[in-house]
């Protein structure tokens, strides 16, 4: 059986549903079989695709059909609006999936060829031959173990796991209530929008390849009663800063305020070490994030929450009534991944490999975009924060890169009040590197409004 032709059969069916009248007939088995030169059980298996995505109905003893009433026809679902009043921000386009045919630098994930695929596999094998019961609410404990001892000083009864550190955003910000909260500017929106969801009225700190300033953030704390900053010194997305948050932890804790750090590239490290500020507090003031999906695999979901006190027990209490538990063939399949000897062979790979990556795509910025500047070369991450000349239209240069074939990511998004300057950010870590010159020239084209 071949999942190729399973495919193609399914995509024949689909055309011939699109014209299809509801409650027709389909061939029967044996007539596919042999229109489509395949075998019984490949044809059984794109049947059951079809069946599964609701797009025929199987009547076992009479035969398989259209559907008599489809369940996708256009209605007026306009009460909708009424009913659910004003929307909150939507969902940036970075997650959009970008087709094979086009050069996509837009994206937050890495490409497969960085993930470590064999070990993936065969910890997912491994773990399907495990322990399928439920898991604690604050996850496998062997799990919480290597979390904690990653950081060095944290205890394993200090560490919640979720299901990627995305939800871990949203259940810090929801155990700290809706309180002013300090966040750097730019930074990542997805914390952004978590923030605002659950209610935190935002207080922007602008930031720079050196962190924040120390006295303004002083000063926020002072002025506005915040008990908690948003930050990620290490590899930031989207500016790669890179900064020591000694002075900053010293002012959350003159403020009896939270630190909360968002460690998200800590395995992305290309010229330095992420090296967490939680390692060095022993006073309860850093919540500390750290997620596997980008450098697992993000089709495992797992990250985790570390921290001490009472707030520990807040966020496992959000993270329990929002999903329980994370699932445990997924942690068991992710501890096994980062416990392997390959997975420090896999990450030295990485490192040379994201050098490699980001060196050309400077390169080809020098040479192809010299109107640009980059903010700052990060020393580790997975993107460049490139500055655009003044007065230049980021939407329109976006819109032009896409019209040919390049997709980059506007930089409004990563801005908790008005943007400080026209940005883009381009990731290295997307496939293709060899595609990076002609893409990065089809952005200076664009900037130099010639196309
Ligand atoms: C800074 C930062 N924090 C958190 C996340 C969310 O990570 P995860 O995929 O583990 O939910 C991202 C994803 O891009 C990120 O960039």
């Amino acid at each position: 059986m071949s999942d190729d032709s399973s495919a193609r059969i399914v995509r024949a069916i689909k055309d011939w549903l699109a014209t299809a009248a509801p409650g027709a007939r389909l061939p029967t088995t044996r007539e596919l079989t042999a229109r489509h030169g395949a075998s019984p059980v490949t044809v059984q298996k794109a049947l059951r695709a079809l069946t599964g995505q609701g797009l025929i109905e199987a009547r076992p003893g009479v035969g398989t059909f259209v559907p008599a009433s489809r369940v996708n026809r256009p209605g007026d679902r306009g009460w909708q609006i009424a009913a659910l009043g004003p929307m909150d921000s939507p969902v940036d386009g970075t997650l959009r999936m970008a087709p094979n045919d086009v050069v996509a630098l837009h994206s937050g994930y890495p490409d497969r060829t960085l993930l470590p695929e064999r070990l993936v596999r065969a910890a997912l094998t491994r773990a399907a031959r495990g322990d399928i019961s439920r898991t604690p609410p604050a996850g496998h404990p062997e799990l919480q173990a290597w979390f904690a001892a990653q950081l060095g000083t944290a205890a394993a009864a200090d560490v919640v796991i979720t299901p990627g550190s995305q939800s871990g955003l949203t259940s810090i910000f929801r155990a700290l209530k809706s309180r002013p909260l300090l966040i750097e500017s730019p930074t990542y929106w997805g914390a952004i929008l978590a923030a605002r969801r659950a209610g935190a009225e935002l207080v922007p700190i602008a930031t720079g390849p050196n962190g924040p300033d120390p006295d303004q953030v002083a000063r926020a704390f002072a002025e506005t009663g915040a008990r908690a900053f948003y930050v990620q010194p290490h590899f930031a997305n989207p500016t790669g800063a890179h900064w020591d948050a000694g002075r900053i932890l010293e002012i959350a804790q003159a403020h009896g305020a939270f630190l909360i750090e968002d460690d998200w590239a800590h395995d992305f490290g290309i010229d330095a070490d992420a090296n967490p500020i939680a390692a060095r507090d022993d006073t309860g003031h850093v919540i500390y994030l750290r997620s596997l999906t980008k450098s697992v695999s993000p089709a495992l979901r797992v990250g985790a929450v570390i921290a001490r006190g009472p707030v520990r027990d807040r966020i496992l209490a959000d993270r329990t009534v929002e999903t329980l538990y994370v699932s445990g063939v997924l942690q068991s399949a992710a501890l096994d991944v980062v416990t392997q000897p390959g997975w420090q062979a896999h990450l030295r790979s990485l490192r040379r490999e994201l050098r490699a990556r980001r060196d050309l795509m400077l390169d080809s910025l020098r040479t192809h975009a010299p109107d640009v500047e980059v903010t700052a070369v990060p020393a580790g991450g997975l993107h460049l924060w490139l500055r655009l000349p003044d007065g230049t239209d980021v939407e329109r240069v976006v819109r032009a890169c896409e019209d040919e074939g390049v997709l980059v990511a506007g930089g409004t998004m990563w801005f908790p009040s008005e943007p400080s300057g026209p940005y883009v950010r381009l990731t290295y870590s997307g496939p293709d590197p060899s595609a990076f010159p002609g893409a990065v020239r089809t952005l200076g084209k664009a900037i130099s409004q010639r196309i």
